[in-house]
């Protein structure tokens, strides 16, 4: 018969992707639709790291990598862990693949048998619940809303645990909420995990740099958990490089290796000439990692700023990556020109066809009171972008 897998079945569709594509669409017609749905930076790939792929195309980097990355970028990330992380790593621990979303289900893959439970704080990454699905693990959701700056208590997590406890899911800064763990907030997850030692704890680093609370904090710095942690972090989002695919895992061995056995049958290694300039990205020049920063804190300050002019958004001021996540129910059961706004994906739809603002509904992440909004574009798009949100809120009555 030809039907895909009920593995493949059971997943959904990317919503944010959808929402980009729908955007597209409009564009395509000729609508100046302005874009809040991504989630990658407006920035170019700095210079210095452009040169070192130019030079590996020179140098004839063109054959198959080693399946866990090269060793000089191995050695440069070990170098980055323990530069700006304090953490100590062997480069064998290290595991380079197509992107932190490799990394990511790599780790599930490595780790989950069917029926496993995975702990994911919601609101979450939308991938992250598909993973477990291909893991053929179950999804456990603790919900952290907005009055809680939407991160989860230790109690709630000590809550959520049970025999069947494989996994925790972290991201911080998270990626839809901007929220950042401080470290007194991680001491305090980390002590429930200190009593069950059986839990994995993925932590999830990608927007490390993009971070305006201070320094960056892992939960891997508690040493009673530094054994059963797995980083991941990699090169899109502190160097402006989404398209390159380069991501990492740092880990214990046993998990590394198990990462290195299915990457080897699987993809085998990461880009050759994308893997060159990552190792620059980590053991080069760092300036731009400050500079993109500044930007998104100014693009953060303002767009806050204007949507707390609007009625009925309920805003927090999220102290790190490039989203915006406010609560929008308020708006929920209103109308406007026969057009009923029933839940956030409805309003997402709504202000991307009348208002020609694209965001993504908050059901994707498991918050369906909330919008998504991407401030990563430029002051003058989001300046125009809120005043066009405004205008299509007011409307609804
Ligand atoms: C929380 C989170 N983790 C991982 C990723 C994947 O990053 P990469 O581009 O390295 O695959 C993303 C990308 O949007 C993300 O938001």
């Amino acid at each position: 018969m030809t039907q895909v897998s009920d593995r493949l079945a059971s997943l959904s569709p990317s919503e944010t992707l959808a929402m980009s594509q729908k955007s597209s669409e409009l564009k395509a017609q000729g609508i100046d639709v302005i874009n809040l749905s991504v989630g990658e930076p407006d920035f170019f790939t700095p210079d210095h790291i452009k040169e070192a792929a130019k030079k590996a195309i020179d140098d004839n980097f063109s054959f198959y990598s080693p399946v866990p990355g090269y060793a000089d970028l191995r050695k440069a990330i070990v170098g980055k862990l323990k530069r700006e992380n304090g953490l100590d790593y062997t480069a064998d621990q290290i595991i380079v693949s197509n992107g932190a979303k490799q990394s990511v289900c790599n780790t599930l893959l490595s780790i989950v048998n069917p029926g496993d439970e995975v702990i994911i704080p919601a609101p979450y990454w939308v991938s992250y619940v598909e993973m477990v699905k291909l893991a053929e693990g179950k999804n456990v959701i603790i919900y952290a809303g907005i009055e809680q700056d939407f991160k989860i208590t230790p109690a709630q997590l000590e809550a959520a645990v049970t025999p069947k406890t494989k996994a925790l899911i972290l991201c911080s800064p998270s990626n839809p909420t901007g929220s950042v763990y401080s470290r007194e907030e991680l001491k305090g997850l980390a002590a429930v995990l200190a009593k069950h030692p059986n839990i994995i704890i993925l932590s999830d680093e990608i927007y490390e740099h993009i971070n305006y609370a201070g320094r960056h904090e892992s939960i891997a710095q508690f040493s009673e958990l530094k054994e059963r942690t797995v980083v991941i972090n990699g090169v899109s989002k502190a160097y402006a490089m989404t398209g390159w695919r380069i991501g990492f895992i740092a880990a214990p061995l046993w998990i590394a290796k198990a990462c290195n056995k299915l990457q080897g049958q699987y993809t085998s290694g990461a880009s050759s000439i994308a893997q060159k300039a990552a190792a620059v990205a980590f053991a080069g020049d760092q300036s731009c990692v400050g500079q993109m920063r500044e930007a998104f804190l100014r693009r953060r300050n303002l767009t806050v700023d204007l949507l707390r002019d609007i009625p009925g958004i309920m805003l927090n001021v999220p102290q790190g990556a490039f989203y915006l996540f406010p609560d929008v129910k308020a708006y929920f059961g209103k109308s406007a020109g026969g057009r009923k706004i029933n839940d956030a994906a409805d309003l997402a739809m709504y202000l991307l066809e009348v208002g020609h603002v694209a965001a993504v509904g908050g059901g994707a992440f498991g918050a369906p009171d909330c919008l998504r909004f991407s401030y990563a574009t430029s002051d003058e798009s989001l300046v125009e972008a809120v005043r066009r949100i405004k205008e299509a809120l007011a409307a609804l009555s």
